[in-house]
């Protein structure tokens, strides 16, 4: 009797599921044909779901018409099949899948669907051009490593909210047609239609709404929220990104991290990774000083040192001239690094120049001498020194550039994390954890020649260096933290001021008029006089997270469905254009020509 479309539908299990427990069994699996063998007679598919890859197999000899439907199978075909288990034979055992030691001799096959021909074969997307994989993304979801990722993020959610709903955190949702409010990263704005000439714009993380929560009384609130944020994208940056967004009333920097370590620990053990029972505590100065960076790699050692004493008494013009104009000379010695050659030792020093390196001087230990390079501008007494300064061994060689202090470490930051990939200096699998605290408050921008918050304006200083805000603003301290995994920020956030009196005064510091805060901040500078309890909080990417989690190189990988570097969506051809009814309605004119997607 012919199989109805429901009864197809029945599956008793997935594709991934059948052992060799399950031998003797009757069966319904549905997927898509992964491949398709014609061994002398006998058909071969694997049928693949989102859980794995059963082996089915189709004899002429049980019915020559299903054989026959069965030889008519093509790739990514979609078919419901009802069939017994069997042990495979000794020879076609397959120790890699998990189903390996079974097959599924079917009984009946349904053809739900045909497919034309594919654009790629999902198992090999790999090698496609990620535009290709972007446009047909339903294809390249079916790649196994690309259903992982989402399986891993989907777990990974769920661990956060496991941990956050049993520690009496409440799940609340903020709009995201919100107000523009400067600061921070740039807007993306909605036209209001009802509104003429005025725009909505979407939150670039919903900051002010849970400190209203938590002015509001909630306590303890969580969303796992999308922000949007108009910034140019890189391979860990994406335009609509999602944090799991956490604040907390009544609570000290180190509840904060405390609770973030818990969430952090059920997150790894989701994805099959460790946390550390205690991870590093780093302060702001020591990271920048010893890895170049707020966000530093701890896979491995390989710390910056300060050589600028040394350089001093060298016969280095170039190091000399920046010294005396009130630079530094810094410079770190990578293991092994001898063995470079020169056409390696130009390509980083290109590198450094690539982050704004003007120069990078190197020289090499090799037999207990240093050779080649700059090691002609040291003295036997300069080497010696430079060689215990940088914990120099035979075989390393020393990289040093000298500059500005902030440029110095910018250009050794980067060169420092080429080198620990390239010469190997940590296993693939190791994670790194840390909290990086003590970040200054603000710093100085140089284009807007003015100070600008370090994390967001709502940061509270420590409140010993509240009397410096005036005097020493580079000085002032923030109550801020970030948690770094590898040289990757997964997470920042900071107790936030919540006195009115407070947040005028870092408001004037920042150059905001009394006028301007009204207009811009007014809901919440009310709100903080109307009983604002002490309250602080963090985000932590959700993206990041799992992008290292399963060793991922891009975001894209962990998104379902991304944005490429340049801001489209392939899928769906997003940014488009709109008829010029909907931009009257929305009281638009369009002075640029748009461009041809
Ligand atoms: P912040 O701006 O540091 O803090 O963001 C927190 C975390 O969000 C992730 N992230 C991103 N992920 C992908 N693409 C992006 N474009 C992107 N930008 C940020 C990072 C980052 O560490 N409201 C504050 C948090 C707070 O103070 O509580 C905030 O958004 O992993």
């Amino acid at each position: 009797m012919a199989t109805t479309s429901d009864e197809a539908l029945k599956r008793t299990h997935s594709c991934g599921q059948l052992r060799a427990s399950d031998i003797g069994g009757e069966v319904r699996l549905c997927g898509w044909v992964r491949s398709y063998r014609d061994h002398g007679g006998i058909v071969f598919v694997d049928l693949r779901d989102r859980d794995g890859i059963t082996q089915i197999v189709f004899d002429p000899t049980d019915s020559a018409e299903r054989h026959e439907l069965a030889r008519q199978l093509r790739a990514e075909w979609v078919i419901s099949v009802g069939g017994k288990v069997r042990p495979r034979g000794a020879d076609r055992v397959n120790p890699k899948l998990p189903t390996g030691e079974v097959e599924v001799i079917a009984t009946d096959l349904v053809v739900l669907n045909k497919a034309d021909t594919v654009p790629f074969d999902p198992e090999t997307a790999k090698d496609v051009a990620e535009e290709t994989r972007l446009k047909y993304r339903y294809i390249d979801m079916r790649r196994p490593e690309m259903t992982r990722n989402l399986v891993v993020r989907s777990k990974i959610a769920q661990a956060m909210r496991r941990v956050l709903d049993a520690r009496g955190f409440l799940e609340v949702e903020t709009p995201f047609m919100t107000r523009f409010t400067p600061g921070g990263a740039r807007n993306f704005l909605v036209p209001s239609r009802q509104h003429p000439g005025t725009f909505y714009a979407l939150p670039e993380s919903p900051q002010l709404f849970k400190q209203i929560l938590m002015i509001g009384g909630l306590d303890k609130y969580y969303q796992i929220a999308r922000c949007f944020r108009d910034e140019d994208l890189r391979a860990d940056r994406q335009m609509d990104f999602t944090q799991l967004d956490v604040e907390m009333a009544f609570v000290t920097e180190q509840n904060i991290m405390e609770m973030t370590n818990e969430v952090m620990r059920e997150v790894c053990t989701a994805a099959g990774k460790s946390f550390p029972d205690q991870p590093l505590i780093m302060p702001y100065k020591q990271a920048t000083d010893e890895y170049g960076i707020d966000r530093p790699d701890l896979r491995f050692e390989m710390k910056l040192r300060d050589v600028s004493e040394i350089a001093k008494a060298s016969t280095f013009k170039v190091m000399t001239d920046t010294l005396a104009k009130g630079g530094v000379v810094k410079g770190l010695a990578a293991p092994g690094g001898a063995k470079f050659t020169r056409k390696e030792i130009d390509a980083y020093i290109a590198y450094a120049g690539d982050f704004g390196a003007k120069g990078l001087a190197w020289t090499k230990l090799e037999n207990g001498q240093f050779a080649g390079g700059s090691a002609k501008f040291f003295d036997a007494a300069g080497q010696a020194a430079l060689r215990e300064r940088l914990g120099a061994n035979d075989g390393d060689i020393l990289f040093m550039v000298a500059d500005e202090v902030d440029a110095a470490n910018k250009a050794l930051a980067a060169l420092r994390c080429k080198l620990g990939a390239d010469l190997k200096l940590y296993s693939p699998d190791a994670m790194a954890f840390c909290w990086v605290t003590e970040f200054p408050l603000l710093e100085f921008s140089q284009q807007e020649q003015t100070w600008v918050s370090k994390h967001h304006p709502f940061t509270s200083p420590r409140p010993e260096d509240l009397d410096k805000l005036e005097t020493d603003p580079g000085a002032v301290l923030a109550r801020a933290y970030d948690i770094v995994l590898n040289g990757v920020e997964l997470g920042g956030g900071s107790i936030r001021i919540h006195s009115p009196e407070v947040q005028a005064r870092i408001f004037k510091r920042l150059g905001i008029s009394d006028e301007e805060a009204k207009e811009k901040f007014s809901f919440l500078l009310d709100a903080l006089r109307f009983g604002a309890p002490p309250h602080g909080g963090i985000a932590l990417g959700l993206d990041r997270i799992v992008m290292m989690m399963v060793g991922a190189e891009s975001l894209r990988e962990v998104i379902a469905f991304p944005k490429t570097a340049r801001g489209i969506c392939p899928l769906t051809e997003a940014p488009g254009t709109v008829s010029a009814r909907q931009l009257r309605e929305l009281h638009i004119a369009i002075t640029a020509k748009p461009e041809k997607s």
